[in-house]
């Protein structure tokens, strides 16, 4: 594991961003692994910028997303579809046949999984940029999930549910369920780019580079990829000795 540690949050997207930008330099039809959630957010931006400024294109680029919700009409403000529509997508020249997230409709969600699953192993992700869960989880691999687990229908924990509900009204509306590439698909990437700010996840970023590899923390598993890039502020590498 590669381990960079700065200051803060601008920071952390900045450095992503050049890893990102670096990536489709030097292959512009590369495959990304995508996250939602609030760490890329500032990493998406500087994409877009950098795509408006012509230094990168989306153009030959293909994604495929780490999860979606159960159940929320993918036009739902908190659909990880409109996310990244609104965080990324809509913003840059990314051809969206090219654009891959699970389909999450309640009937065929085991269908659903099996599809996406089928598609993963038709392709080799580049480059999959994550983030990490208070409780260590990484796409919706909650802990105690197998490490050789591929895409699938997960029953999200209370805690994540918890830690979501500030995008939702009430811990009611929050999904319970959750479609989600398991480990085994995210071990795949050839390179994988983690992301973390905050102090409520420096336990969970502890865990993970110093604890031992077990499935009670799911991120622990990038111990044991070859080419693992972890990017942390100050306050999410708080816990870890100097
Ligand atoms: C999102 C995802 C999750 C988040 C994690 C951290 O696609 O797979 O693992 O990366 O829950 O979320 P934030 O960034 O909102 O703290």
């Amino acid at each position: 594991m590669n381990i960079v540690i700065l200051k803060n949050y601008d920071e952390v997207s900045s450095k992503a961003s050049e890893i990102v930008i670096n990536q489709l330099i030097s292959k512009p039809n590369s495959v990304l692994g995508l996250a939602t959630g609030s760490t890329p957010i500032g990493l998406y931006k500087r994409l877009i910028q950098a795509n408006k400024e012509n230094k990168i294109s989306f153009k030959d680029v293909k994604s495929f997303n780490l999860d979606e919700y159960i159940g929320l009409d993918i036009k739902h403000p908190q659909s990880y579809h409109q996310f990244m529509m609104d965080n990324l997508f809509s913003k840059v020249d990314i051809n969206l046949a090219n654009t891959h997230l699970p389909q999450n409709d309640v009937e065929n969600m085991n269908e659903h999984a099996e599809a996406y699953n089928k598609l993963l192993a038709k392709t080799k992700i580049d480059l999959q940029i994550l983030g990490i869960g208070s409780n260590g989880h990484i796409g919706f691999n909650e802990p105690g999930t197998p490490f050789g687990n591929e895409t699938f229908i997960v029953e999200l924990e209370e805690k994540t549910r918890k830690d979501n509900m500030r995008f939702f009204n009430s811990l009611d509306e929050v999904p319970k369920y959750a479609i989600t590439m398991g480990i085994k698909n995210i071990m795949r990437s050839k390179h994988i780019l983690l992301l973390a700010s905050g102090i409520e996840k420096s336990d969970a970023v502890y865990q993970m580079i110093h604890g031992e590899v077990t499935e009670n923390l799911p991120a622990s598993i990038l111990q044991l990829h070859p080419h693992a890039t972890v990017i942390l502020d100050e306050k999410a590498a708080s816990k870890l000795p100097l």
